[in-house]
């Protein structure tokens, strides 16, 4: 990663306006990269992010053996090595920023007969890792962490005989019940993860999408009960990724705050379990509207016209935090500029992103002369309809927390600056390019 600091303000814009396509999905590009290397042959992927967070997971793939290209824009072949078919790294394996990356690759390795070491940046070194080595010793993985708090770096030494498992996971995390799924591949009989709380599903479509065999049954009111039928050969086929939710989130967000803004964002994925965000703000009285909805590449995916509205203060229910958990940073400038009273419930995991992300959002906020608060674990925010601005907002290396404070900066009375904006190419490269092409003021 490029470790230039690059300072920068968002100020107030006249209306933003533009047709636009934010890059691929990042969950879906990185479970592409993953599958691709775990598949017998060659997998096309077209739409591919290629963001910071892709590039370090495709050279981890690498490592381990798979033929990683790039053929063109946003377009790779990957030439997979079969399950438990990876070789010997000869390196530690550096994950930059991605959390998701990190964790799904050991989950990976954790059946494969090799030792790898698995590292990452100041942010990632920071991130809880025990979530997932706990399942991963399950299937007979040894795991060696050199600090023993659960952090990276740690070295996995992948089973020569995984045991299948059956896995209740303890937080609402789809990075450890991905892991649990990768790592099940290679075991004989049935893998078996349960969520007390439904998180994305993109493994599990893909893994279908693949061959493998999966089946999905409900577990209480919000969760789910997933079994793979383990050591299937996994069939290439290609992979059309769609736009990201977590991505248009913030020029839809922007268009609703600026004045006068219409703006269209193409092609994005409304997969359920990824559209709290959009939900809540149509709660909030927000214009976004689906036009063409679709299904691409095995996801429903719609254009949405986005047009300014006037905002109230919601309360959002804990149940829908998985479906929004990356959007609450941007919820909360949404929330900063509504009328009244919004209360995030439920944020508990918010503290274990790339930054401390409930704190983060609180500090954003208040320096730029918003009416905030933490109670618990919930977020509120006193919407006044406008936005004082005039901080400088700390980034912690932390991507969302940068592309929010850009956004909120937009139609502050004053402008809002952003210490670092180098980490925005983990998961949206282009954006400040992007934004400035529908109105927006950046200096
Ligand atoms: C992701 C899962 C979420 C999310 C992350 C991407 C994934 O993390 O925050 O950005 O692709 O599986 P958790 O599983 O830790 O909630």
């Amino acid at each position: 990663m490029d470790q230039t600091v690059a300072p920068l303000a968002a100020r107030r814009s006249g209306p933003l306006r533009g047709h636009v396509r934010v890059p691929g999905d990042k969950s879906i590009s990185l479970r592409s990269l993953i599958l691709g290397a775990m598949a017998v042959g060659e997998t096309r992927i077209t739409g591919m992010l290629e963001g910071e967070d892709a590039i370090s997971t495709a050279n981890a793939m690498r490592a381990l053996g798979a033929l990683v290209e790039r053929t063109g824009e946003q377009a790779w072949r990957i030439m997979g090595v079969g399950v438990a078919g990876f070789a010997q790294p000869r390196a530690a394996l550096d994950f930059g920023n991605s959390g998701t990356g990190c964790r799904l690759s050991m989950g990976a390795v954790a059946s494969c007969p090799i030792t790898a070491i698995f590292d990452g940046d100041a942010s990632l070194r920071s991130r809880p890792m025990r979530r997932i080595l706990d399942p991963l010793e399950k299937f007979g993985a040894r795991t060696v962490d050199q600090q023993q708090g659960g952090r990276l770096p740690i070295t996995v030494k992948g089973a020569l005989d995984p045991i299948p498992v059956v896995y209740d996971v303890p937080v609402p995390s789809a990075q450890v019940k991905s892991a649990v799924l990768l790592a099940g591949l290679a075991a004989p009989g049935e893998t078996t993860v349960i969520e007390q709380e439904a998180t994305r599903d993109h493994t599990e479509r893909m893994l279908r999408h693949f061959g493998a065999e999966i089946a999905v049954t409900p577990n209480g009111a919000h969760g789910r009960r997933i079994t793979l039928k383990g050591q299937p050969e996994l069939v290439p086929n290609p992979v059309t990724v769609p736009a990201d939710p977590s991505s248009a989130a913030f020029p839809l967000v922007a268009a609703l705050i600026v004045p006068g803004s219409e703006v269209i964002l193409e092609g994005v994925m409304t997969n359920v379990t990824r559209t709290g965000l959009f939900k809540t703000l149509r709660e909030m009285g927000a214009s976004v509207e689906e036009l063409n909805v679709r299904v691409e590449g095995g996801e429903d995916v719609a254009d949405l016209l986005v047009r300014a509205s006037a905002l109230k203060g919601v309360d959002v229910p804990p149940e829908r935090a998985p479906s929004m958990i990356d959007e609450y940073l941007v919820l909360g400038v949404a929330a900063a500029y509504a009328e009244g009273t919004t209360r995030m419930r439920g944020l508990k995991e918010l503290r274990v992103k790339e930054s401390d992300r409930l704190a983060a959002a609180a500090a954003m906020l208040r320096i730029n002369g918003v009416d905030v608060e933490i109670e618990g674990d919930d977020l509120i925010v006193h919407g006044k309809g406008r936005v004082t601005g005039g901080g400088l907002v700390a980034t912690h290396m932390d991507h969302r927390i940068a592309m929010s404070a850009l956004v909120m900066g937009l139609a502050s009375d004053k402008p809002v600056q952003v210490d670092d904006t180098a980490f925005i190419a983990t998961s949206f490269p282009g954006f400040v390019e992007m934004m400035r092409a529908m109105g927006a003021e950046y200096s």
